[in-house]
């Protein structure tokens, strides 16, 4: 029997490979060859999705992008022996020089295993790290993930180790004494889309991130908070912890070590603002998500009052290789303070869109052309959006920064999420810095006045901008009204939607002083 592989993530679904999953079984059955169709999950090469793998003694052969159109010259072609002559074949998976030029720690298993197979997990270093984690102290857990470097991955980039210290040494109030691990899943930045395809393709490993973090500072009771617009990410998650527990490795007493850890899957209603850590909270308690003030700190005062870890899907998915491998693996990549891989999201108008996990360090003009392959536009690429909604556009004579946290702080910039949106020279800059400010007025939680009433002023300031309305003046208005919001903001919300404005005054002013068109002013 050949293993074929055909993912059912939500990238290929999207481009139809539930249909070529059906209509290829179908044929095979006529033609009696002898297949066994797994449903595995994208590798990140969404160019090439539907991307159909075939099972070789020489390792897997790919083709892609396939469509239900294909299978017929596929099966002609003899592509369950690796039908190498076939036009779509690329060859051997791990050979495709996207894949292969990658340094995969998180995702390293990603397209290779049946992501609801537990087998399948253990088989591939699945449980290592819970395993010893089970025999560590909760210090000691803490430690290991100190030395590591870890910072958290949803944004602020904030030590996670030193995270987890405060919740382990935060006393739980009242008769409950309950501490808690939150998992966010909200991912909204624009081009993101890592978190989903952790939770899409190897959702053991974030089961298993959560539960060495409910070991190490001694909380019972975890929650995945899921943007409900995931809904293939919440069936396999649901999937997965069902056998999770099934076999002891989650809930009462696991492995028989005494040790509990409770996980649930809750969904948030979709609002930007629900992925802010305290907002979060809000909504996770049945509220409305509004930002809370800090201090105190969730890690003292969070979910329903109780010491609680909020980390973000990657940085939670980053813990089982730490422990199973040692925190001196992980940080032997990257640079600097920047420690380990971040997966980056190639997305926009980029040639090669994807998922690329390499260490820190590598400049972005190389993850563009490199990786990228420039615009699928194919025309020159004028502006790149690096780390969401809020993050600064980045004109070509910044792509050479080196992708660490200190050197994009240095101009002016984030990495966030890892999220890099492409843009081609038919932009205009000026529509994307009004965008920001648009964005803030639709997704303000409206608790502090410099976002909710800034924002709309910004929207307005920079329409006379465009409009040829007093422009100086207003330009210094605008300058005036991103500093106010920067300074005065409750959250990073408020605080960054500066950002990208800012941005497109200092590197693409062109664009805000264009002559105004006959089209313009009608
Ligand atoms: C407006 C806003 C939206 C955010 N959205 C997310 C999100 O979708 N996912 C996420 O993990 N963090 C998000 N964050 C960051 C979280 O507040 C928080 O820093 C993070 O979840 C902490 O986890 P980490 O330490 O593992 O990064 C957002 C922050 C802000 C201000
Ligand atoms: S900055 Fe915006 S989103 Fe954040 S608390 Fe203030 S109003 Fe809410």
């Amino acid at each position: 029997m050949v293993k074929v592989y055909i993912p059912r993530d939500t990238t290929a679904l999207a481009m139809g490979a539930e249909r070529l999953a059906t209509e290829m079984a179908v044929e095979a059955k006529n033609r009696g060859a002898e297949i066994e169709i797994v449903r595995n999950s994208s590798r990140g090469m969404f160019w090439l999705e539907p991307l159909v793998e075939v099972e070789t003694a020489n390792g897997r052969v790919a083709f892609g992008p396939v469509e239900a159109k294909d299978i017929d010259s596929l099966f002609d072609a003899d592509f369950v022996n690796g039908g190498l002559s076939h036009p779509l074949c690329q060859g051997l998976t791990e050979e495709i020089p996207y894949l292969k030029k990658q340094q995969r720690l998180t995702f390293a298993r990603a397209g290779i295993t049946d992501p609801v197979s537990l087998e399948d997990y253990q088989a591939h270093d699945g449980f290592k790290g819970l395993k010893k984690a089970l025999e560590m102290s909760g210090q000691s857990i803490v430690d290991e993930v100190k030395n590591s470097g870890l910072r958290g991955r949803g944004g602020a980039a904030f030590p996670t180790g030193i995270k987890w210290q405060t919740v382990h040494d935060a006393v739980a109030p009242g008769d409950a004494a309950q501490k808690y691990i939150v998992c966010n899943a909200d991912e909204g930045d624009s081009g993101t889309f890592a978190d989903r395809m952790v939770m899409e393709a190897d959702p053991f490993m974030l089961i298993e991130g959560m539960t060495i973090a409910g070991l190490a500072v001694g909380a019972t009771q975890g929650y995945i908070y899921l943007r409900s617009e995931y809904p293939i990410a919440h069936q396999i998650l649901n999937e997965a912890l069902a056998k999770a527990e099934a076999a002891n490795l989650l809930g009462e007493n696991i492995q028989g070590s005494g040790k509990t850890f409770h996980l649930e899957v809750r969904l948030g209603a979709g609002a930007y603002i629900c992925g802010e850590e305290t907002s979060l909270l809000e909504s996770l308690e049945g509220k409305r998500g509004l930002v809370r003030a800090k201090p105190p700190l969730p890690a003292i005062v969070g979910l329903f009052g109780q010491p609680t870890i909020v980390n973000n899907v990657l940085s939670l998915a980053a813990v089982p290789y730490i422990l199973a491998e040692g925190a001196k693996a992980y940080a032997d990549y990257g640079m600097g303070r920047s420690l380990g891989t971040l997966p980056f999201q190639l997305a926009g108008n980029i040639k090669r869109g994807g998922l690329v996990e390499l260490a820190f360090g590598l400049t972005l003009r190389e993850l563009l052309e490199d990786f990228g392959g420039g615009t699928f536009s194919g025309r020159p690429m004028r502006a790149v959006q690096v780390g969401g909604p809020l993050g600064a556009y980045l004109p070509e004579s910044q792509w050479d920064t080196p992708l660490d946290y200190e050197s994009f702080a240095a101009v002016s910039a984030v990495l966030g999420h890892g999220g890099v949106v492409a843009f081609d020279d038919t932009v205009d800059m000026s529509q994307q810095a009004r965008f920001a400010m648009e964005f803030c007025v639709v997704e303000s939680c409206g608790k502090c006045t410099p976002c909710r009433i800034g924002s709309t002023r910004g929207v307005e300031v920079i329409d006379r901008i465009v409009n040829d309305e007093n422009r100086e003046d207003n330009l210094e208005l605008l300058n005036d009204l991103c500093d106010t919001m920067i300074d005065g903001s409750l959250c990073a919300m408020g605080g960054m939607t500066p950002f990208p404005v800012k941005s497109v005054i200092n590197h693409f002013p062109e664009d805000l002083h264009k002559p105004v068109t006959e089209d313009m002013a009608s």
